[in-house]
C-alpha cells in the first residue's frame, strides 16, 4: 500500500461526517428555500434530520449506507436539485455520500478516550517476613489515579504472579490502594508450595470498561519469607481449647493452673469458692494463641489469704468455658 492512500485509509477510518455542524449547513444554504416545513416541493421538508429522514412524495430520500439508491444525493449529483443553477458544489456532494455510507446518523458515535496513564506509589521491592504473629499485618499498594478525559468511572484491576505463573487477578476496586494481609500471601502464595520462600510481582490495570492502560514503571515485587511462620508454628498454636488440672494439688498456698488457647482472645480465669462467690478473677485481654501458666497464691482480689477448702476454676474464653475443682490445704 502505498503512503498517501495509507494515510487515506486512516483518515477515513477515524473521521466520521458530522450531520449537525457538515449536512445539515448544505441544506440550509441550498434546499431549505422550498424545502421547508408546511407545503414542501416533493413533500420533503430538509430543516431537519427527522423530516429528511421522513422522506418526501417519492418515499425514502436517504438510504443509510447505500449512496447510490438515496434519491437526495441522486438529485444533488445529476444537478437536478437544486433546480436552478446553484448546485451544491462536488466536494459537498461527495460529503453527503460520506455520510450516506457512514450510516446517516443524526449523531457520530463519540470515540472513546482511554483512562490516563498512572504510577505506582509503593516502592519497587520489598520483603515480608511471615511469623505466627504477624498474619494480621498488612501490605500495601498504592498508585496514583488514572483519570479517564470522558468522565468515565475507572476501575483497577490488580494482577499477581506466583514465581513463573502467569498472572492471575487479584483484585477489581475503585480505591487507589490495595491492602492484603500477611495471612493472605500464607493462604493464596504458599498454597501450593512446600518452600519457605515465593517471589510474587504485582501490575495493576485501569480500565473505564472500553479501554484499559497498564501501569507505567516495573511490576513491584514482593519477597515473601514464612521460615518463621513454620519454625514455630506447630508448638504456638494448640489445636483446640484446653484447661488442666492444677499442680500442686492439693497445694498450700500456691498452685499452677495451665491453660491453651488455639486463638488470641479475651480470657477471664475466674475462681469461686464452694458457696459460687467470686474470689479471684485474672483478666487477660487479648491473650494470645499458645500455652498459658497462672499461678495462683490463696489470695483473694483484695489481697487477703483465703481459707482452707475446695475452690473451682473456670476459664472464660469468648468461645470456651471449663470449670475444675482444686483443694487448698492448711
Ligand atoms: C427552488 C426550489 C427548490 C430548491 C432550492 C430545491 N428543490 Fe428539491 N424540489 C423542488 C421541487 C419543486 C420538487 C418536486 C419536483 C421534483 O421532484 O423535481 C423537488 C423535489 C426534490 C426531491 C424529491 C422528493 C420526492 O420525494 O419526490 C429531492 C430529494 C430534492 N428535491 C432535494 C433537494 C435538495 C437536496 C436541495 C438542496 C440541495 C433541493 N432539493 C433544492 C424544489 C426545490
Amino acid at each position: 500500500m502505498k503512503l498517501n492512500s495509507l494515510i487515506f485509509f486512516i483518515s477515513i477510518g477515524i473521521s466520521q461526517v458530522d450531520y449537525q455542524s457538515e449536512i445539515q449547513p448544505i441544506f440550509y444554504d441550498k434546499c431549505s428555500g422550498c424545502h421547508t416545513s408546511g407545503g414542501s416541493s416533493g413533500g420533503l421538508d430538509l430543516t431537519s434530520y427527522s423530516t429528511l429522514m421522513a422522506g418526501g412524495n417519492s418515499g425514502a430520500s436517504i438510504i443509510p449506507g447505500d449512496h447510490q439508491n438515496s434519491l437526495l444525493w441522486k438529485r444533488i449529483n445529476d444537478g437536478s436539485m437544486p433546480p436552478s443553477s446553484n448546485d451544491v458544489i462536488p466536494s459537498k456532494v461527495e460529503l453527503v455520500k460520506k455520510w450516506i455510507n457512514e450510516g446517516a446518523l443524526a449523531n457520530p458515535p463519540s470515540a472513546n478516550n482511554p483512562p490516563e496513564t498512572f504510577n505506582w506509589l509503593s516502592a519497587e521491592k520489598d520483603t515480608i517476613k511471615i511469623s505466627p504473629s504477624n498474619l494480621s499485618s498488612k501490605y500495601a499498594l498504592a498508585w496514583t489515579e488514572s483519570k479517564d478525559p470522558d468522565g468515565d468511572k475507572i476501575n483497577y484491576i490488580l494482577y499477581a504472579k506466583i514465581g513463573n505463573n502467569p498472572y492471575e487477578i487479584v483484585e477489581d476496586t475503585s480505591a487507589q490502594k490495595i491492602e492484603l494481609f500477611y495471612q493472605d500471601f500464607l493462604d493464596n502464595v504458599f498454597e501450593n508450595s512446600t518452600s519457605k520462600t515465593e517471589i510474587v510481582q504485582f501490575t495493576i490495570d485501569a480500565t473505564d470498561n472500553k479501554d484499559t492502560v497498564r501501569i507505567s514503571g516495573n511490576d513491584r515485587i514482593v519477597y515473601l519469607d514464612r521460615t518463621d511462620y513454620l519454625s514455630i508454628d506447630k508448638q504456638v498454636y494448640p489445636k483446640s481449647y484446653a484447661l488442666y488440672a492444677n499442680f500442686p494439688n492439693p497445694f498450700n498456698p500456691i498452685t499452677q493452673i495451665r491453660f491453651d488457647l488455639p486463638v488470641m482472645t479475651n480470657v477471664d480465669l475466674v475462681i469461686y469458692n464452694m458457696l459460687g462467690q467470686k474470689v479471684k478473677t485474672f483478666k487477660i485481654p487479648n491473650a494470645s494463641a499458645g500455652n498459658h501458666l497462672i499461678t495462683w497464691n490463696a489470695t483473694n482480689d483484695l489481697g487477703n489469704s483465703v481459707s482452707a477448702g475446695v475452690y473451682l476454676y473456670q476459664l472464660q474464653a469468648e468461645e470456651f468455658v471449663k470449670t475444675k475443682k482444686m483443694i487448698l490445704l492448711k
